[in-house]
C-alpha cells in the first residue's frame, strides 16, 4: 500500500456481513448483473456469444452529498473550458508543437487536424460527450502518520485525474452499478436507505446528446455511426446506447463499423456528406480510434481523415480529441492560462481548487525542476504519455527508470508528470467472475466520473449540461482501476452528510 493512503471512509453498512447471508447476496448480485447486462465479454475465454458479469462492489461506497454536488457543478465549467480550448488553434499549436515532433500517434492526429483546417471547415458544430474523472483527497492527508479507522467523515476534496473527450465509457455500466447495488440493498431490507443512491441517467443523457446532434443535422433518414474496435469486449457499454437511442426515438437509426470497414465502405458525396452503404451518416460517435493499435495501417488513418472531412457531426471532432491530450491539460494548469478561456472568477477558482500539480518535461527550467522532483520522490507522482485507454501510465520506482532512460532525449517532452492523488480508503466486498465466493473484505479506493454533453461551434455553445455519473472502485494497492482490465469494479455512490 502506498504510504499516504491513510484516511478511511465509513462503509454503507457495518462489515462483515455474516457468511451465509453474504454468499446468498453475492450469488443474487452476480445473476442480477448477468441478466441485466452489467457484463463484458471475457478476454480469457472469448466468445462473441457469451458474457461474464462485470466485477462489481456488492455495496455502494459512501460519498458526502457536498462532494457529489460539487462534481455536478464543476461539469459544465470544465466542458465550457474544453470547448473553448478545442476551438483555439493557436493554443493547441502551442501546447502540442513539441509533442508532435516525438509522439507519432499525436502527430498523425495533428496532421488530420491541419489538413481539414487547410481545406476549410465542413461541419462547424461539435458534439462533446465528456467525462471528468476525479479522486477524493483528504484535506489533511499529509499530516497523518498512522491509519485511523473511523466511522466519521474526514473532510476530502476532489482532485481532477483528467477530462476525457473521446470514448468516455460506462454510460451504461455507471447506471447499471447503482441498479445492482439497489437490488442488493433491497434484499437486505434497507428500503428506507435507497433514497441515498442518487439517480443516474447517464445512458439516456448521453444518447439524448447524440439525438440532439442528429436533429441539428436535420435529415431524419440519416444514421448515427458508432466507430467500434475490431472486437468489443465492453459490448454492453456500447449496445445499450444503441438500444436506448431506439427507445428514445424509434426513427433514429444506428450503425456500428470499425475503422477498416469505414475505409472499405465509406465515401463522401458531392455535398461532403458521409455515405456508408447508401446511407447518409449525420453523427459519428467514436468508441475507438484513441489508441495506436486501433489503426492497423494507412487505411484506418484514411478512414479517420474521411470522417473529419465529412459534414457529419463528430463526437469528438479532431480538435476535441486533441484538446483532451494530457499535454494540453498540463498546459491548462499553468499559471494565467485558464484566465484566457474563462472570465468568471468563481469558475476559475473552482477549476484551480481541483487541480494538482502537473509538470511538462521540456528542456527548460520548469522541465528540469520536474525531472528533479520525479527522481527525488517518484512515489509522489504519476508519469503519463499521450495515451488513452488505461495501462499506459508509470508509477513509483519505475518513474525513476523511465526518467533516467529518456532525460537526455526529446522523447521526454511528450510525457507529463502529475502529482499522485491519494484517495481515502474504504472497505468492501468486490465480486469478480471466476473468483471464490464469498469474497473477503478488501481495502479499496474509488474514482468518480461525471458525464456531460456539450454542443456548439466556434462562436456559441448551444447546449451544456451534466447528465450522470459513474464510480469505479479498485483495491487500494492497485495503481490503475480499469474494470475491463480486471483491476477495477463497478460501484456507485451512497450519499451521506
Ligand atoms: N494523479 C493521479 N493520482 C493517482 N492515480 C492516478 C492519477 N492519474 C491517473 N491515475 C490512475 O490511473 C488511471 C488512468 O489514468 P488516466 O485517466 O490519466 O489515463 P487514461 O489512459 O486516459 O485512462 P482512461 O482510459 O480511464 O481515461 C486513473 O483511472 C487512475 O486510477
Ligand atoms: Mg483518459
Amino acid at each position: 500500500m502506498n504510504s499516504r493512503s491513510l484516511t478511511y471512509l465509513p462503509t454503507t453498512v457495518p462489515l462483515p456481513i455474516p457468511e451465509e447471508e453474504l454468499l446468498d447476496l453475492v450469488n443474487k448480485g452476480k445473476d442480477w448483473a448477468l441478466m441485466h447486462g452489467a457484463a463484458m465479454r471475457s478476454k480469457k475465454n472469448f466468445s462473441a456469444d457469451s458474457l461474464n458479469f462485470a466485477p462489481f462492489s456488492l455495496l455502494p461506497s459512501t460519498m458526502t452529498r457536498k462532494n457529489f454536488q460539487h462534481a455536478v457543478e464543476l461539469q459544465t465549467i470544465f466542458q465550457e473550458l474544453m470547448h473553448k480550448v478545442a476551438y483555439d488553434k493557436e493554443f493547441l499549436t502551442r501546447c502540442l508543437k513539441n509533442t508532435v515532433l516525438v509522439d507519432e500517434f499525436t502527430a498523425k492526429l495533428w496532421q488530420i487536424y491541419e489538413t481539414v483546417q487547410k481545406e476549410g471547415e465542413t461541419q462547424p458544430i461539435s458534439l462533446g460527450l465528456v467525462r471528468c474523472d476525479y479522486m477524493l483527497q483528504s484535506c489533511n492527508a499529509e499530516e497523518k502518520e498512522t491509519p485511523t479507522e473511523t466511522n466519521e467523515n474526514p473532510p476530502c476534496n476532489w482532485k481532477l485525474v483528467e477530462v476525457n473527450t473521446i470514448a468516455a465509457g460506462f454510460g451504461w455500466l455507471g447506471p447499471a452499478s447503482r441498479l445492482i447495488q439497489r437490488y442488493i440493498m433491497e434484499e437486505m431490507n434497507l428500503h428506507d436507505r435507497l433514497q441515498n443512491l442518487p439517480d443516474n441517467n447517464a445512458l439516456s443523457g448521453l444518447c439524448e446528446g447524440m439525438l440532439e446532434a442528429w436533429r441539428l443535422y436535420a435529415n431524419p433518414k440519416a444514421f448515427i455511426l458508432i466507430v467500434v474496435e475490431d472486437v468489443s469486449y465492453n459490448i454492453c457499454d456500447q449496445r445499450f446506447h444503441q438500444f436506448r437511442i431506439r427507445e428514445l426515438n424509434p426513427n433514429a437509426n444506428v450503425m456500428r463499423k470499425n475503422l477498416t470497414q469505414i475505409y472499405n465502405e465509406a465515401t463522401l458525396n458531392e455535398n461532403k456528406e458521409l455515405v456508408i452503404n447508401n446511407q447518409i451518416v449525420s453523427v459519428v460517435y467514436f468508441r475507438s480510434g484513441y489508441e495506436p493499435c486501433q489503426y492497423h495501417g494507412d487505411n484506418e488513418w484514411e478512414a479517420r481523415l474521411l470522417i473529419e472531412r465529412s459534414r457529419a457531426i463528430k463526437c469528438p471532432n479532431i480538435q476535441y480529441h486533441l484538446a483532451g491530450c494530457k499535454k494540453v491539460q498540463q498546459e491548462l494548469a499553468k499559471p494565467g492560462v485558464l484566465e484566457s478561456f474563462i472570465t468568471d472568477k468563481d469558475s476559475i477558482k473552482a477549476i484551480k481548487d481541483v487541480y494538482v500539480g502537473i509538470h511538462g518535461l521540456e528542456f527548460d527550467e520548469c522541465g528540469e525542476h520536474a525531472i528533479n522532483l520525479a527522481l527525488t520522490n517518484p512515489e509522489k507522482y504519476v508519469l503519463k504519455p499521450q495515451r488513452e485507454g488505461g495501462g499506459n501510465n508509470i508509477y513509483g520506482i519505475e518513474i525513476k527508470e523511465y526518467i533516467n532512460k529518456m532525460k537526455d532525449s526529446q522523447e521526454r517532452t511528450a510525457w507529463i508528470l502529475m502529482e499522485r492523488i491519494f484517495p481515502p480508503i474504504t472497505k468492501g466486498y468486490i465480486v469478480r467472475p471466476g473468483e471464490p465466493v464469498p469474497p473477503t473484505i478488501s481495502e479499496v479506493v474509488s474514482e468518480f466520473g461525471m458525464y456531460g454533453v456539450i454542443i456548439g461551434d466556434s462562436k456559441k455553445i448551444i447546449s451544456n449540461r451534466q447528465v450522470g455519473h459513474m464510480l469505479r472502485t479498485k483495491t487500494a494497492t492497485a495503481n490503475e482501476g480499469g474494470v475491463a482490465s480486471g483491476l477495477g469494479a463497478l460501484d456507485s455512490p451512497y450519499l451521506i452528510d
